[in-house]
């Protein structure tokens, strides 16, 4: 047991060779913000929440390299030098953030404009809430060239540039024209990536092809979405002479090598928490949020996106109420989210009809003693997400479509006792590693869904204990730092290639 790279392997280090790392994220992995009490006012550092800097914090803590990232903490300026650098994390000063700071407008354009109401959307299928405004296409330009110079400028000769997600399609060809051959460019895509059907709607498919195709290598989470990515480049660049089975693309006397990378998590350290948040931890968390001790409890955790299919989970949890009053006061859900990207309107909508839905369900079947669904929008520390995982009964992930899903594997990772059970859509990268051993659902079909929710709570002790140990087996000898390692030895892979072929 436990995962085969640990946080001390020294794996990485040849691919970062004598070069700094440079990694490039739209969110930074720790927001500084002003807290007042009684008046008095003090500095706090938080995390946000989301999978991207979940994984990469460890990384750079083990590189000392520079992330550089975006500061919209209303405190980040406090707290930096001159040149909008600060060491992170706080309790360690292991790597350098530099913070690039955005003006409204381009915050408006690029990060709530084209990345999150174009490419969001148009990446997990919904070309229908995609939104094409000249001015957001600006921005985003604008913004990718404002990254690329910091890159440039904090790049060496034989620098490992890493750029994270669709905040940045245009940044690596405007960083590969500028500096040396021998510094290597790659790419993490963190969400899906479409079928050309779906992605041939966006009147910049050229352009966002050409830009990524200044990477040495690309990754994505599974193959699928290489496939696809290979055949958008295949049917939208006439000039792109592409090896399917090698997974390489040569786009203007560039080679770009294309593969997946299944992301993992720091199960070890998610497991620590874990065996923390013992009996105790439950009965007060049970206590706190008036959970009747001998209910079960059905789990949800989310960033409230409308591709996590919050809505379809609760129906399909109000139908097993309604068609099984059995379970009534006798099951209760409880959803951990958090607010995303509120400035947008189908944020603002998805965020009040989960509260709509919540209460509809709750007027129905509550009673006095009972509450079926328990919201819980604010913040939990990490320990108490790692016992909310562990103690319940069930968890559920129902993306429409997601990427990866990390919160399936942490989920998996805090299962201490092996005695939970995961009911996963088969719409979330993570299936494609844990669909055989988790109940599969397809979040629109409710009543199969139920039905799946039921077959997890009446599991027995023993199937439970079965699927997870098998589950636990995949997410801890794939974790965050096998990823990591897998990446760096691709790294290192195609730029000893790259040399050979000079
Ligand atoms: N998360 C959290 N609190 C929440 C919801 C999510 O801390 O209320 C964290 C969760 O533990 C995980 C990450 O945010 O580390 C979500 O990653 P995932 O890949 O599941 O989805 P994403 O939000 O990146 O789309
Ligand atoms: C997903 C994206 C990340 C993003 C995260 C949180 O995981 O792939 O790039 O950081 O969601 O979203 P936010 O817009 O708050 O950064």
């Amino acid at each position: 047991m436990g995962a085969e790279h640990s946080a001390t392997d020294d794996g990485i280090a040849p691919a970062v060779g004598d070069g700094e790392l440079v990694v490039v994220s739209n969110r930074q992995p720790y927001t500084h913000s002003y807290e007042r009490t009684d008046g008095e006012r003090s500095i706090t550092v938080n995390r946000p929440a989301g999978g991207l800097t979940a994984g990469l914090d460890p990384v750079m803590q083990q590189t000392d390299g520079t992330w550089i990232a975006w500061g919209d903490g209303e405190a980040d300026a406090d707290v930096t030098d001159d040149d909008g650098t600060v060491r992170m994390p706080p309790e360690s000063e292991a790597y350098t953030l530099k913070r690039l700071w955005l003006t409204d407008e381009e915050v408006e354009g690029y990060y709530y404009g084209y990345s999150n109401r174009v490419l969001w959307p148009l990446c997990h299928g919904g070309t229908m809430k995609t939104e094409y405004v000249e001015r957001y296409w600006q921005r985003y330009q604008q913004v990718n060239e404002t990254f690329a110079d910091a890159v440039i400028e904090t790049a060496g000769e034989n620098s490992l540039i890493w750029f994270q997600d669709y905040h940045f399609t245009l940044a690596p060809r405007q960083v590969r024209e500028a500096v040396p051959d021998s510094a290597f460019l790659t790419h993490f895509w963190h969400i899906t990536w479409p079928g050309w059907d779906t992605f041939r709607a966006c009147p910049q498919h050229e352009q966002l092809l050409e830009g990524l195709l200044g990477n040495d290598l690309l990754g994505f989470h599974v193959e699928r979405y290489c496939e696809n990515f290979l055949d958008c480049v295949d049917e939208a660049l006439d000039d792109a002479f592409i090896d399917p089975e090698g997974g390489r693309v040569n786009y203007e006397g560039h080679t770009t090598v294309v593969r997946p990378f299944p992301m993992g998590i720091d199960a070890q350290s998610i497991r620590e928490c874990s065996e923390e948040a013992g009996a105790e931890f439950w009965d007060d968390f049970r206590a706190t949020h008036d959970i009747d001790a001998a209910t079960s409890v059905v789990v949800g955790v989310d960033r409230l996106d409308y591709t996590k299919g919050i809505v379809e989970r609760l129906e399909a949890l109000e139908r097993l109420w309604e068609v099984e009053p059995d379970y009534r006061e006798a099951v209760t859900y409880v959803q951990k989210a958090s607010e995303s990207r509120s400035l947008i309107p189908d944020y603002q909508d998805l965020q009040t009809e989960v509260r709509e839905t919540i209460e509809r369900i709750n007027d129905r079947f509550g009673t006095a003693d009972w509450q079926p669904v328990v919201y819980i929008n604010e913040f939990i520390p990490q320990q108490e997400l790692c016992g909310l995982y562990r103690h319940s009964d069930v968890m559920l992930v129902s993306a429409v479509r997601d990427g990866m899903n990390l919160v399936a594997k942490e989920y998996v990772a805090a299962q201490v006792d092996d005695d939970g059970v995961l009911v996963l859509s088969d719409q979330a990268g993570a299936h494609e590693e844990l669909g055989e051993q988790a109940l599969t659902i397809n979040p629109y079909d409710t009543d199969a869904f139920a039905d799946a929710i039921e077959t997890a709570l009446t599991m027995d002790t023993e199937e439970r204990a079965e699927r997870m140990v098998a589950l636990r087996e995949q997410v801890e000898s794939h974790d965050l730092y096998a990823w990591m390692a897998s990446v760096f030895d691709a790294v290192e892979e195609v730029r000893a290639k790259r040399a050979d072929d000079d």
